[in-house]
């Protein structure tokens, strides 16, 4: 029986391979206003300027590529059962080849209902060079808007997030400030006695979560120091 490795994801991992994170220096939030490109009121009050934000982004993940951390992920499958949870809505760990891959905050592969985003009939892959425009249809005959989980909205899928984490044999944090909940809050649910890695290349905010090993490196540096610690775990 393959141990369960959980790694839990955001921005940060996806910096290297040129999308900016949110919250650093010259993150996304610091350029663009959260509240009216990433909410629902900021749809309904300026569905145009949302959908320009979001196009732009789901065309720039056609001229990117997986970095180095994502592709080691996706190896580690060889010897450990490997779940990624992320709060990226990138589809960068599955083109590294991760096959087990939650998406806490949507994808920008996908669109769905502006009626009922939840709709499993109105949810639908869409070409990434493909604008999604006014006057676009979902299945329910709403306006299509892209699948992703806005400020304020529901997220969905935690239950399941939770169960696999709990589950975890070995937990790893990668690239996220831990600020937006309720994602933040899988941290905590990490059994206290199993070994629990934090890589990140600043210190966090709100501090290190008690137990966590800090690997002080970016994505790219700091799984190949976590994949010579999990070797040294199974000496
Ligand atoms: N490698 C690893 N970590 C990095 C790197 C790097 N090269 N560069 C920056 N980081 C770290 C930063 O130090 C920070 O801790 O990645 C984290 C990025 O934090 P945020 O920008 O807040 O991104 P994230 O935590 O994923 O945001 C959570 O907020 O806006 C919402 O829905 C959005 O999913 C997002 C959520």
């Amino acid at each position: 029986m393959q141990k369960k490795l959980v790694v839990f994801t955001g921005a940060g991992i996806s910096a290297e391979s040129g999308i900016p994170t949110f919250r650093d220096a010259n993150g996304m939030w610091g350029k663009y206003d959260a509240m009216k490109l990433a909410s629902v009121e900021g749809f309904e009050e300026d569905p145009q300027a949302v959908l320009d934000f979001y196009n732009a982004r789901r065309k720039n993940l056609l001229e990117v590529q997986p970095n180095h951390a994502h592709l080691v992920l996706a190896e580690l499958e060889k010897q450990y059962d490997v779940t990624i949870v992320t709060q990226n809505v990138d589809n960068l760990h599955e083109r590294a080849g991760s096959n087990k891959v939650l998406h806490l905050h949507g994808e920008l592969c996908k669109v769905t209902s502006s009626r009922n985003r939840l709709d499993p009939n109105c949810i639908k892959d869409y070409p990434l060079d493909v604008p999604i425009r006014i006057g676009d249809k979902a299945g329910d005959g709403s306006q299509l808007r892209p699948y992703i989980v806005w400020f304020g909205e529901y997220v969905d899928n935690m239950d399941e997030a939770t169960r696999f984490v709990k589950q975890a044999d070995i937990f790893v944090v990668i690239g996220t400030s831990l600020v937006v909940y309720p994602a933040a809050g899988l941290v905590n649910y990490a059994k206290q006695e199993i070994p629990k890695f934090l890589i990140d290349p600043n210190d966090l905010k709100g501090g290190l979560p008690m137990g966590y090993q800090h690997i002080k490196a970016t994505a790219v540096e700091g799984v190949d120091e976590l994949v010579w610690r999990l070797e040294e775990l199974e000496k």
